[in-house]
């Protein structure tokens, strides 16, 4: 890889810049993925994916508020076991790091299907555990500090490869939780899932969403999230990814500033398209150049000095 500035490393991964595909809302196709590395992605994280298939939620699964996006597709996926194929094939067309969200309903499924992931090729796992809408796996797992500490290290037993934990906002205090995955042996923290919400229909006085809640995404959780990265920071020294509501540069360089070292994008590509990851590295080199910075790395946590 090319040395500049925008180079990061996250937990051994090497990454040409810091921006990611979020876990989300895209599909899980190889050419999904591959224009999203054409769109400028310094890696890319696929939707989750448990040990079996799930159907997901019946429409409508997404809703369009004013100001973002509210999903609850109900982790709809094929099973580890068929989409480990997708992981092969990625791997053969993809040349930035790929990382496998995974969940699971008890520890052993997150285990199995994060060593199947990792068997397959994976070169980093992301445990989900903040999806908010899905019935005993997700948030509820991520908000119970014993079961999280177990989910992590029988995780990080099963794989030799680094292992992220995406926590949910949804909660109390996230940087306790994130110390708790620190402590169990969590390679990276991102921060954040979604925001538990809901729409509902004025006409039919009816929740929209066929699940009636879902967790919003877009720029309304922005400083949300970067509050979130401002408390982990201040706890955990291990890596984090912000997430929720990039758009542009300046989102970046906030998350950044707030403690994150890399930055993961999924909302903005439905308004913005993939080049978004194109512009906002470029809009960050520019920022890191006016400001005399040499690499990223240097205003990882910068707005905490005192
Ligand atoms: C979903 O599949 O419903 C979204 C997953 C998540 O929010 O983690």
């Amino acid at each position: 890889m090319k040395r500049n500035r925008l180079n990061v490393n996250i937990a051994g991964l090497q990454l040409a810049n810091p921006t990611i595909l979020a876990s989300g809302i895209l599909g899980y196709s190889v050419a999904t993925l591959q224009s999203i590395v054409e769109g400028g992605a310094g890696a890319v994280i696929t939707k989750s994916v448990g040990l079996k298939p799930r159907q997901g939620y019946a429409n409508p699964t997404v809703v369009q508020t004013k100001c973002g996006l509210i999903n609850a597709m109900g982790l709809p996926n094929p099973g580890i076991d068929e989409f480990v194929n997708e992981i092969r094939e990625a791997k053969t067309v993809l040349d930035v790091p790929l990382i496998v969200s995974v969940y699971g309903f008890s520890e052993e499924e997150y285990a199995l299907a994060a060593k199947k992931a990792a068997g397959a090729g994976a070169d980093a796992l992301e445990l989900n555990v903040s999806c908010p809408h899905v019935k005993e796996t997700g948030s509820e797992i991520g908000q119970n500090s014993e079961i999280l500490a177990e989910v992590v290290r029988k995780a990080k037993a099963a794989v030799s490869k680094p292992v992220f934990v995406k926590l949910a906002p949804n909660v109390t205090d996230i940087a306790e939780i994130a110390e708790t995955a620190a402590r169990a042996g969590a390679d990276a923290i991102t921060a954040i899932n979604t925001v538990k919400a809901m729409a509902i229909d004025a006409e039919t006085a009816m929740p929209i969403l066929s699940n009636k809640k879902g967790g919003l995404s877009g720029q309304a959780i922005k400083p949300i999230a970067v509050r979130c990265v401002y408390e982990v920071y201040e706890r955990v020294k291990i890596p984090i990814i912000g997430c929720g509501g990039v758009t542009d540069w300046r989102d970046a360089v906030e998350f950044l500033l707030a403690g994150a070292s890399a930055v993961q994008i999924g909302t903005a590509i439905a308004t913005k398209g993939p080049n978004v990851f194109k512009t906002v590295s470029s809009g960050v080199n520019t920022y890191l150049k006016r400001k005399g910075f040499r690499s990223v790395k240097e205003i990882v946590g910068l707005s905490h000095r005192n």
